[in-house]
């Protein structure tokens, strides 16, 4: 195997375990609560945008509490924009007065968050724009994406993108030295003629990784939810990164690279269709449909890292606080289905949907069966049956009318009675299959 691959595998090796984690979308945008491509979408200038800079803030922000419920939830890991693409900084940059410690608010934001989320034992990641729509040598006029792209007048003679550049990798570099260990490095997003060598990844990988050597990066220096890059390849580029990171979708049959070889993914999903809080946006997914996801996720061999937006004054919107408690409470019975587990060679059962840890397979239950549970191919395969959430004994049957089957394993939810309904957790009913 080719070296950056094995350093890859050794690098992302506590991430496909831990396989659950949170991502924070928070900033000014807040305020207009419309999603945090507000300025881009509805084209807003960096003046008309400035009074969300001079109100920011955020008295109910508690990043131990945050850290607490996420923690609760079974994440292991988390990830915070530290910057987005509106360019306002959460943490202390001496390179830009645009950050939050030049607000109302006047605190670090991403210090308390590191600090906080590290204290509850997760590990720790930060989400940094390469887009910038508040820098004045980031490209305005004809842009994809900038709010001035329609504006003949902000023409991008006088702008120098190699000081964007700078700045930029100046910013990246305070943030992996000022705040102890980071875990990983979400950088989003390059586009059509904005990628790869236009953001000097190789440099930009190889000062990362001189500053914290075991840090984990994403791919969207060369890629972004349209285009995964070279990581799908035998022969990743140095930036090609860590993990692929399909957005708002899981993927058909995991992700693999062209010889068919797993590598390491992270579905990123919003809980309602903004990553950026929208106070108008009660859309939000039901927690079996999340927890399902993430069990699509370890399924398919990825993790799933879960979205928050959180509101001007800092608290979580109480829909994804009750999500949150959700997951806690199947997490707290049917974890060991999750942490450490990937796909299975069995194929999709029927019922729901496998995931296996070694000779532990976890079969999780979405619809109720009509008679005994099939488990297809594993007559004489399997040693004992729990029912995961409180350890019971289920038993291998031999019912008289499944003896037509016998390459097939059957079980009942109950040892005293031939039960398979109504399923005991309609969320997700997980049983524990030990395997000969
Ligand atoms: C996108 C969006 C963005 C969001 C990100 C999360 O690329 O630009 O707003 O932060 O996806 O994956």
């Amino acid at each position: 195997m080719n070296t950056s691959i094995e350093e890859r595998t050794r690098r992302t090796r506590w991430f496909s375990h831990d396989r659950f984690g949170m991502f924070i979308h928070w900033g000014i945008y807040s305020i207009p609560a419309r999603g945090e491509w507000v300025r881009s979408r509805e084209q807003i200038s960096v003046e008309d945008y400035q009074p969300f800079f001079e109100e920011f803030n955020p008295v109910f922000f508690d990043a131990k509490k945050w850290a607490r419920l996420a923690r609760e939830a079974g994440m292991k890991y988390a990830v915070l924009t530290a910057k987005h693409h509106d360019g306002f900084c959460l943490f202390d940059s001496a390179l830009t007065d645009y950050k939050a410690t030049n607000t109302p608010c006047g605190r670090d934001l991403v210090r308390e968050y590191v600090e906080a989320f590290r204290a509850e034992g997760l590990k720790v990641g930060l989400y940094y724009s390469l887009l910038d729509w508040h820098h004045p040598d980031y490209p305005h006029y004809g842009d994809r994406h900038h709010p001035m792209r329609n504006h003949p007048e902000c023409f991008n003679e006088n702008r120098d993108f190699s000081r964007y550049l700078e700045y930029m990798h100046g910013q990246v570099r305070e943030l992996l030295t000022n705040y102890g260990k980071i875990d990983i490095m979400w950088f989003d997003f390059s586009y059509p003629g904005m990628e790869c060598e236009t953001w000097k990844a190789t440099e930009l990988v190889e000062m990362a990784r001189s500053l914290q050597p075991d840090l984990i990066i994403d791919n969207r220096l060369e890629g972004s939810g349209e285009k995964s890059g070279t990581i799908m390849t035998k022969n990743p580029s140095v930036y090609a990164g860590d993990f692929a990171c399909p957005e708002q979708m899981i993927p058909p049959r995991g992700m693999v690279d062209e010889d068919g070889d797993p590598i390491p993914w992270e579905a990123c999903i919003t809980m309602n269709d903004n990553w950026g809080y929208c106070s108008s946006d009660h859309h939000f997914k039901s927690s079996r449909m999340l927890i399902r996801s993430l069990v699509e996720c370890v399924s398919k061999g990825g993790n799933l890292l879960l979205n928050v937006g959180p509101d001007a004054k800092g608290r979580i919107p109480d829909e994804s606080v009750a999500i949150l408690k959700d997951f806690a409470a199947w997490m707290k019975d049917n974890s060991d289905s999750i942490y450490g587990c990937g796909y299975s060679e069995l194929p999709k059962p029927e019922w729901g949907r496998f995931t296996q840890k070694g000779k532990k397979l976890y079969a999780h239950i979405y619809e109720e069966c009509m008679g005994a549970i099939c488990l297809p191919g594993l007559a004489g395969k399997v040693d004992h049956l729990r029912l995961l959430k409180d350890g019971c004994e289920l038993k291998i049957t031999e019912f008289w009318n499944i003896k037509e089957y016998p390459n097939d394993a059957f079980f009942f939810l109950s040892t005293s009675r031939n039960l398979t309904f109504p399923l005991p957790d309609e969320k997700d009913t997980v049983v524990e299959i030990t395997l000969k």
